[in-house]
């Protein structure tokens, strides 16, 4: 959610940490700051706003350290003030603090150090950490910070340091991310490996609680009981190239027109055209234990949990398994029927939303196994599932999910074509998925070739207050996504419905200011949605509607018609959504709203 980048090293560490912040500013962004350690003792900037005005006033006063933490804000306590912009200071001036994450019992522990004369300067959570860790100082920072921490309920990241230690920057965690980085007698700590990514690509994932001290000697690490612990150096394998926009004017637009490439990054070596089968080696060990399963759950939150509907109708339709979807936020309170017998898939881009992480202990309280599909590798999800899939869609950068989408989907549909073999599907029908799987990444070709046409009806509806997308079957998750797509980047009101749901409430709704877009593929609902269109038309509405290439009868009925290519259901929600995704994108790009961070909105929510 917020941001966080620390340097220690032989180079000034200014210009690091504001363009690792410029590299977060996709997560959280309304206000940011930067402590800056020098001879004098420490040196704090913050500005509201944007990371670049925060550049403009470190140039004018020319700054230069060794050892700096920065932070970029998406606020929770508090609104997007100077006051509780991050880092935050001890009441002496000796501390400074970024976090990510929320504290929960932020109240009782502020009233407790109000009544010993502590004066806050903000509403946030976060200073009373700086507070708690001034009162337990007593020359060792990483100790203060320890016994800080165990009157605190919550989750953050955390980078501390202290005037009297100016070498050294105290890290750790407890459900929100952060990672160590090496360079060349250069230490890094960041929430994100994109931050620190143009300087080193051999990271340290710290485990919930473990203390990390960064120093210009090096790295060293510690356990929950205060113990030296050695970690594994882990390899980032995407480059730099890959965080960047590449010529494209957003970075949703680069991601939506990678599709092809990451469709096929998720099929890699797993689809096997020749048998119609499918091969998942993360969790080829656990397929057993999916097909006799009592309860299979998908729990995920957002997009995420659009692919996870879309997994739930593969996996009854072809594999003939039974499933549920929860949202992670509802599965963890409603007590779920959920034991040793029950395998529960956690679905997420990010690997680090809050929700999901929730719902993932409660599943694990419950003694269920837990399988992660997975983007971001390394992420808390992955670490914390018994096993799970990488979906290698690289890095996403625009907070509205598209790649990640498809990918995921890509990757239950390669799950559910190795179950539905298991569990009876002929060879032919396998083949014949197989072969629809393959040529995912031409068809996706296809369909972004009508971007052109997608931008020209985007300019006609951007000024719509309402929309409703309406998609039967698979295109029901399609249509949600599609509508979600559309809230978040151009502030659009919009809903998603089952096409035949319409008339038991929506279509009160309808008049010619509503535009609908209706998924019409040729498939067995074709003649339902056609009259749902003309239900439509009668009411004055006004339709988009996405349909297979060749159909020439819905011209008739339809205001616009976007095709694409012929789909079997397993196919048909990935090229379906694209349009969607295209759509979303150039209305909110009419309406001048800021598409890769749109308001409100962070990439990787890690709070509750
Ligand atoms: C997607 O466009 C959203 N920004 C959001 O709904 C997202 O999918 C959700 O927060 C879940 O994130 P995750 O996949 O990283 O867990």
């Amino acid at each position: 959610m917020c941001g966080i980048v620390g340097y220690v090293g032989q180079n000034n560490a200014v210009p690091v940490v504001i363009q690792g912040l410029q590299r977060l500013e996709y997560r959280g962004y309304d206000s940011c700051g930067i402590a800056m350690m020098n001879s004098e003792g420490l040196n704090l900037e913050k500005v509201t706003g944007k990371v670049m005005e925060l550049q403009g006033l470190l140039a004018q006063k020319k700054n230069s350290t060794s050892l700096a933490i920065g932070h970029t804000r998406w606020a929770t306590h508090g609104p997007p003030t100077f006051d509780n912009a991050h880092p935050h200071v001890s009441q002496d001036g000796k501390i400074a603090l970024v976090h990510n994450g929320i504290i929960e019992n932020y109240k009782v522990l502020r009233d407790e150090l109000e009544n010993d004369g502590y004066q806050f300067r903000s509403e946030t959570d976060t200073e009373v950490i700086v507070g708690l860790i001034s009162k337990c100082y007593h020359g060792n920072l990483e100790h203060a910070v320890r016994e800080a921490l165990s009157y605190v309920v919550g989750a953050y990241g955390l980078a501390i340091v202290h005037a009297d230690e100016p070498e050294k920057i105290v890290c750790t965690r407890k459900g929100a991310p952060l990672i160590l980085a090496m360079g060349e007698n250069e230490y890094f700590v960041a929430s994100d490996v994109a931050a620190i990514l143009h300087y080193s690509k051999d990271v340290i994932y710290l485990d919930n609680e473990e203390i990390g001290v960064l120093t210009p000697e090096g790295i060293e690490t510690y356990s929950v009981a205060d113990e030296p612990v050695v970690k594994k150096i882990h390899k980032i394998t995407f480059n730099l190239e890959e965080i960047e926009k590449g010529g494209y004017e957003h970075f949703m637009l680069k991601e939506i027109f990678s599709q092809p490439q990451t469709i096929y990054d998720a099929m890699r070596g797993r689809l096997l055209p020749e048998e119609g089968n499918a091969h998942l080696g993360g969790i080829e060990h656990m397929i057993g234990s999916i097909l006799h399963a009592d309860q299979r759950y998908f729990t995920a939150c957002g997009t995420s949990w659009h692919a996870g509907l879309i997994g739930e109708m593969m996996f009854e339709q072809f594999a003939r398994l039974p499933c549920e979807v929860e949202y992670a936020s509802e599965f963890r309170y409603r007590e779920p029927l959920v034991d040793a017998k029950s395998i529960v898939f956690a679905i997420s881009q990010s690997g680090e939303t809050a929700d999901t992480l929730a719902a993932i202990q409660e599943a694990k309280n419950r003694d269920a196994t837990v399988l992660g599909i997975c983007n971001v590798v390394g992420s808390s999800i992955a670490r914390e599932t018994e096993a799970g899939v990488y979906v290698h869609a690289g890095p996403e950068i625009g907070v509205a999910s598209t790649k990640a989408f498809t990918s995921q989907v890509t990757v239950l549909s390669l799950l559910t074509l190795k179950l539905a073999r298991l569990m009876g599907m002929s060879e032919s029908d396998g083949l014949e998925i197989a072969d629809a799987m393959q040529r995912l990444p031409e068809n996706v070709e296809w369909v972004l070739k009508q971007a052109d046409q997608i931008a020209e009806i985007a300019k006609l509806y951007a000024d719509a207050s309402n929309f409703l997308y309406l998609g039967r079957g698979v295109n029901f998750p399609v249509a949600l996504e599609g509508a979600l797509k559309l809230k978040e980047i151009s502030y659009i009101h919009a809903e998603g419905y089952p096409a035949a749901e319409m008339k038991h409430g929506p279509i009160a709704l309808i008049d010619k200011s509503m535009p609908i877009v209706a998924i019409a593929p040729q498939d067995k609902t074709y003649d339902k949605i056609l009259s749902n269109i003309e239900e439509v038309k009668a009411r004055h509405g006004r339709v988009i509607a996405l349909a297979t290439r060749g159909d020439e009868r819905i011209k008739d009925i339809a205001d616009h018609v976007l095709y694409v290519p012929p789909a079997l259901s397993f196919t048909a929600p990935i090229l379906n959504v694209i349009p969607l995704q295209l759509l979303s994108y150039y209305v909110a790009v009419e309406r001048g709203c800021n598409v890769d961070q749109p308001r409100n909105l962070a990439k990787s929510v890690t709070v509750e």
